[in-house]
């Protein structure tokens, strides 16, 4: 998982900001030609402080989504059906805690320190992605997160690593790999859910229910609501429209869960053939942005956890970083 192209901020908010900067306007050509000519920036190159200010808000929700993103699929590790399905889903979710561990190194090239971070996500300053504030009530729900989540993801993480910030885009590179593993063991279990008996094809019926919804707030608003995709786009730290990403993800996927004989909750998903993209019912954004904000149905429980984990390995934090201080080169180990 698990990178939301949605970059949390009030509309409107980064065009004020724009109109605030200061920048050389000499360099911030210079910036966007080489962006423009498809160059990548590295951290100890020039760059907007709007740029680097976006880039960090968006590394580091990304970042958040991924460890607070293992956390539904966690709780299942002990119940998985079967030492086959419990082997993937151990390795999955140490693979998306790694990805939070290499997106927190990109965006900590840029300026912010990993402490603060954490301080944000924990004070719930910073944000991270809806779909992981809903509960996986049973097997089925990991099945559907694992296969339909991961896909929503992929398509935005593929559309990103085409951006213009090198260290992200080479964390991404990596993180796609593993993703595409990801999706190859949802989209599997999904299969043996939906071709199973009939109570199983039921369960997943219900999870795909309860979470389509949450699916389609996961690219996040219209653009014709979503107010700063312009400057974004130019500079290449948003590669592609929240409505342009959904289509994408319909595209690829409803079909696919068509054929397997399952439904979709919503009457007016169908693809248009004269425009050839998908119609829909408009989710409720409103309950979307309640649930960014806070007030989700797990919310608390997921912050709660990441608080017991800050707060129970501090000591191994400052173990080490005494270490480092000594310039020991290995731990005592008696
Ligand atoms: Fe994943
Ligand atoms: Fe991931």
């Amino acid at each position: 998982m698990y990178g939301g192209g949605y970059i949390f901020e009030e509309p409107n908010r980064v065009q004020q900001r724009e109109e605030q900067l200061h920048d050389d306007p000499e360099k911030l050509a210079a910036f966007e030609m080489r962006i423009a000519k498809g160059e990548k920036i590295e951290p100890g190159d020039w760059m907007p402080a709007e740029y680097r200010r976006q880039l960090i808000r968006l590394i580091e929700q990304h970042a958040h989504s991924e460890i607070i993103g293992a956390l539904p699929e966690g709780t299942w590790i002990t119940r998985a059906p079967g030492f086959k399905r419990k082997l993937a889903l151990i390795a999955k979710v140490q693979d998306e805690i790694g990805h939070g561990q290499l997106l927190y190194n990109a965006a900590e090239t840029l300026g912010k320190s990993r402490e603060a971070m954490i301080n944000d996500l924990l004070s719930g300053k910073s944000k991270y992605s809806n779909v992981f504030n809903y509960p996986a009530e049973t097997w089925a729900d990991v099945t559907v997160i694992g296969f339909l989540i991961d896909a929503a993801a992929i398509v935005n993480q593929v559309a990103n690593a085409k951006g213009s910030y090198g260290p992200y885009c080479r964390a991404l590179d990596r993180i796609c790999y593993e993703e595409s593993f990801h999706l190859k063991q949802g989209h599997d279990a999904f299969i043996e859910l939906a071709t199973g008996t009939p109570g199983q094809k039921a369960m997943l019926q219900d999870a795909l229910n309860r979470w389509w919804q949450p699916i389609m707030h996961f690219f996040g608003p219209p653009d014709k609501v979503s107010g700063h995709s312009e400057k974004l786009m130019q500079w290449k730290v948003k590669m592609a429209s929240n409505d342009d990403m959904r289509n994408q993800f319909l595209e690829a996927y409803v079909p696919k869960i068509r054929e397997l004989g399952l439904t979709l909750p919503d009457p007016l998903l169908n693809k248009n053939e004269e425009t050839g993209r998908w119609e829909y019912s408009d989710p409720d954004w409103d309950l979307f942005f309640e649930v960014i904000k806070g007030n989700g149905p797990c919310n608390k429980e997921r912050l709660d956890v990441r608080k017991w984990a800050e707060e129970h390995g501090r000591w191994i934090r400052k173990a080490l970083m005494k270490e480092e201080a000594f310039g020991k080169k290995a731990m005592p180990v008696a």
